[in-house]
């Protein structure tokens, strides 16, 4: 934080008079520029500058594609489980909903009884909620898909910045030879989440199209916090908080993953994390999630069940656990007290926190 301060400081105090005025609606073009070279590097995204618009987020962006592509009753394709706050969004459009279920390769493809598609939402860098990521196969099989059937895909590369382990895999964007994939992903999550700012990868024949829809509704993003993120990028400080973020994270997954399997063995069956900031525990069959959480909650260990991101019912339940936030010493003790709350649950009774110690410290998820 203190070296966006220091940059931030800079660019207010020697802000050109330029920087006060109205820009294109997508957005300040220097900032487009070192988006486009990042996302081309970082995530094989392909575009040019010109394609990339400047956006308050991954909502926006998805806010923008449902008002240019979506009609009332236009059937819409999301994960299930998935992000809600997507789905809810595509309804307030008067989308039809159908659920992709998700297995270990990520969203699967809607069978051949899906028809009249106009849209897939998906999130094949870091399944949300499941953390799975998406493999080669089935993205090309999902191009396919939207290439027979004529429908636009929308990725969502929300938490793709951090890889701990498995290769990399190109974007679907950068896959696609078609232009039938709108491409967005957010600052807020890897820097800090009042900075709304994020991107959105068009294809080149939508860009008039979404540049005029954007001016009639935000105009642009606020032009200075894109001038002061420029910098950021520009002088190598993005590249470098992400480096340094991802060892601290890897450190957190390490414990997580090593602590919960020995303290959680057949209360939580704790899913290997590739990527991104959080993943998910299997409960065993007897234990509901919901009751699960909120038992948690009382020793301040936030953790969200999977029912509620499911529109269909689970095979079996299970908790979406976030590490980001929680240091490794605090982490153990999560581990330790999901123990205790899961350990009471099999045996049908609960415990209360009480019983343990007080714990005034929340738990609660931040970004770095
Ligand atoms: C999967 C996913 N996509 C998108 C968003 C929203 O992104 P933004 O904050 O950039 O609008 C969220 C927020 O939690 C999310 O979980």
């Amino acid at each position: 934080m203190s070296m966006w301060a220091r940059v931030a400081a800079r660019r207010l105090r020697g802000a050109p008079t330029k920087l006060l005025w109205e820009t294109s609606p997508f957005g300040y073009q220097p900032l487009r520029e070192a988006v486009a070279d990042h996302l081309q590097l970082a995530r094989g995204v392909r575009c040019s500058w010109e394609q990339v618009a400047i956006v308050t987020g991954v909502q926006e962006a998805l806010d923008l594609a449902a008002r240019i592509f979506l009609q009332p009753g236009d059937r819409v394709c999301v994960e299930d489980p998935g992000y809600v706050g997507a789905t809810r969004l595509l309804e307030a459009y008067g989308a039809r909903i159908t659920g992709m279920s998700v297995d270990s390769e990520g969203a699967v493809v809607p069978r051949g009884s899906v028809r009249d598609v106009r849209l897939a939402y998906v999130t094949p860098a870091h399944q949300f909620p499941l953390g799975v990521t998406m493999s080669i196969a089935r993205r090309l099989a999902l191009l396919d898909w939207a290439r027979r059937t004529d429908a636009l895909i929308f990725e969502d590369d929300y938490d793709s910045e951090y890889r701990y382990s498995g290769r990399p895999i190109p974007a679907l964007q950068g896959l696609d030879t078609r232009g039938s994939v709108i491409f967005a992903g957010t600052f807020s999550k890897v820097l800090f989440p009042s900075l709304r700012l994020g991107y959105l990868v068009v294809p080149s024949d939508l860009v008039e199209r979404i540049a005029a829809v954007k001016s009639l509704s935000t105009r642009h993003a606020p032009v200075l916090e894109q001038a002061i993120l420029c910098d950021f990028m520009v002088e190598g400080h993005f590249m470098r908080h992400l480096r340094r973020m991802r060892e601290v994270y890897a450190e957190r997954v390490s414990v997580l993953l090593d602590y919960g399997r020995e303290r959680l063995g057949g209360l939580l069956d704790i899913s290997p994390v590739e990527a991104g900031l959080q993943t998910v525990g299997w409960l065993p069959g007897t234990v509901s999630d919901v009751r699960a959480a909120r038992e948690a909650a009382q020793f301040d260990v936030e953790v969200v069940p999977l029912s509620i991101y499911s529109r269909k019912r689970l095979e079996r339940e299970g908790l979406q656990l976030g590490f980001a936030a929680v240091d490794p010493p605090e982490l153990r003790r999560g581990v330790e007290d999901l123990e205790r709350v899961l350990t009471a649950l099999t045996r049908n009774t609960s415990i209360t926190p009480g019983a343990r110690r007080n714990s005034t410290k929340s738990r609660r998820p931040r970004d770095a």
